[in-house]
């Protein structure tokens, strides 16, 4: 993909600040010999203290941000995942009530879906005792704490924030919506055929520095020596960042021929390009999930994104990968344009994030499109009580709900995967009680 339009010019002061993370990010390929991987950089643009895209000042989400996500789009999505709460809470941990129990929310954004869910617990009599909320960044958090402040302040005294993930183990509910499409990723390249490792279609000509890392370029998965893998690298050159190719750990090659080489043996005729193929893995996704089982006792993850199960994520017409960025609703594969002003973003992957649950002793209780999970917990119902409330608003209320379910908005773009631990059978059957309908868990290589 190219940038079709013209994207809008940042303002002078909002280039400074990204010129100021342009020089940390050059001396960090300086230090690191020069050249960083991609995974770094995308850490960088996204996390720097005081510097990336997530923990700096600027508007992010909504009409004045750069991207819209499902809870600013409409309460009601909040609500359904807020009827699930209730439900794991009052069916599934009743021992506990939710007096005694705490629901965790990743990455809250503007803090909206924090005050939606709040808000419907409470008419549904079944708040939890704690709402935590850990947010990377700074401003973020202060944004959270203002949208709950203006809307639940009755609530406010159960929400507290943290900075990494509580070292007591809870009992409840941990959310995630969009959490992991924004962690950083290791983008590779594999060329079979091809001998020419310079002539790329996506990534521009090679550096000094990226030739001298091309020399060490693994002919990578020993059976396979048809197919040269390649890391992508930044390097600084000539004034500007670009990217360039390097070697592959082992780690890295295994993961890689796992998920892509099989994948394409498996599904497509052992098919092998012979053009430049771009692809990305999370390569903290594991460990990231495994920190999520050893915080939760007994409850629910909920893990909501957009992404695909591992053959379509891979499959090989999908040649430049997932990685996108978002800048002022305009949607471009730059992500070394403006560090720190806009989103670089990634699909997820479906298959590695069950098979890392599996790792983490976890039960995949659900694996759903958006829309059938907003419908399994009760969307027709909310917006029949929200049109008997405010019948003037029929045509809005009724375009969010195209916009969250619809197969060409968010409706199957978005999957939801509900993970369990700690419970009996009893509890897991009544986890599923609304979430068994439509379950895509069979899904070829999936499971
Ligand atoms: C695309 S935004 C989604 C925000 C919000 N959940 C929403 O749906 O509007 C991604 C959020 O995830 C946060 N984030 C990224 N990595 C995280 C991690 N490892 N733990 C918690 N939050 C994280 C970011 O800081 C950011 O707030």
């Amino acid at each position: 993909m190219q940038i079709r339009q013209p994207l809008p010019a940042p303002p002078p002061q909002a280039l400074q600040h990204s010129e100021q993370l342009r020089q940390l990010i050059i001396q960090a390929i300086a230090q690191n010999g020069g050249s960083i991987p991609f995974a770094q950089f995308m850490q960088m643009a996204l996390y720097q203290p005081g510097f990336g895209y997530y923990v700096a000042g600027q508007e992010k989400f909504g009409a004045e941000g750069d991207f819209v996500t499902a809870p600013e789009i409409s309460a009601l999505f909040s609500h359904c995942i807020a009827n699930h709460c209730a439900s794991v809470l009052t069916r599934c941990l009743p021992q506990q009530s939710p007096n005694h129990s705490t629901i965790l929310e990743l990455g809250a954004g503007s803090g909206i879906m924090a005050a939606d869910i709040l808000q419907r617990l409470a008419t549904l009599d079944a708040l939890p005792e704690r709402y935590l909320i850990l947010e990377p960044g700074t401003e973020l958090r202060q944004r959270q704490h203002e949208t709950l402040r203006q809307r639940c302040p009755q609530l406010l005294a159960r929400v507290q924030w943290l900075q990494q993930l509580p070292t007591q183990p809870i009992r409840g509910i941990i959310l995630a919506n969009e959490v992991m499409d924004a962690m950083p990723i290791t983008l590779f390249n594999l060329n079979g055929g091809n001998t020419d490792r310079t002539d790329h279609t996506h990534i521009p000509k090679a550096s000094p520095a990226a030739t001298r890392a091309n020399d060490a370029t693994t002919q990578a998965y020993t059976n396979d020596t048809a197919v040269t893998i390649n890391s992508v690298q930044v390097v600084h050159h000539n004034g500007t960042l670009q990217f360039s190719h390097g070697p592959t750990s082992p780690e890295q090659q295994r993961q890689i021929s796992q998920r892509c080489l099989q994948t394409w043996d498996a599904h497509y005729n052992a098919y092998r390009p012979h053009q430049p193929y771009q692809s990305e893995y999370n390569p903290a996704l594991d460990g990231w999930i495994q920190h999520l089982s050893e915080t939760l006792l007994a409850g629910t993850i909920l893990l909501i994104d957009y992404g695909y199960e591992r053959s379509d994520y891979y499959r090989p017409e999908r040649d430049q990968g997932t990685l996108l960025c978002h800048y002022r609703h305009h949607v471009h594969d730059q992500p070394l344009l403006w560090p720190g002003l806009q989103d670089i973003t990634c699909s997820v992957d479906f298959t590695a994030v069950a098979a890392a649950a599996d790792q983490a002793e976890l039960a995949i209780a659900a694996y759903q499109t958006q829309a059938d999970f907003l419908f399994n917990n009760g969307l027709e119902a909310l917006f029949n009580q929200a049109l008997d409330t405010h019948p003037e608003q029929q045509y809005r209320l009724a375009q969010q709900v195209r916009t969250l379910t619809l197969p060409s908005e968010m409706g199957e773009r978005f999957k939801v995967m509900a993970l369990t631990k700690g419970f009996t059978s009893t509890q897991q059957a009544n986890t599923l009680v609304n979430l068994e309908q439509a379950d895509r868990r069979h899904r070829r290589s999936l499971t």
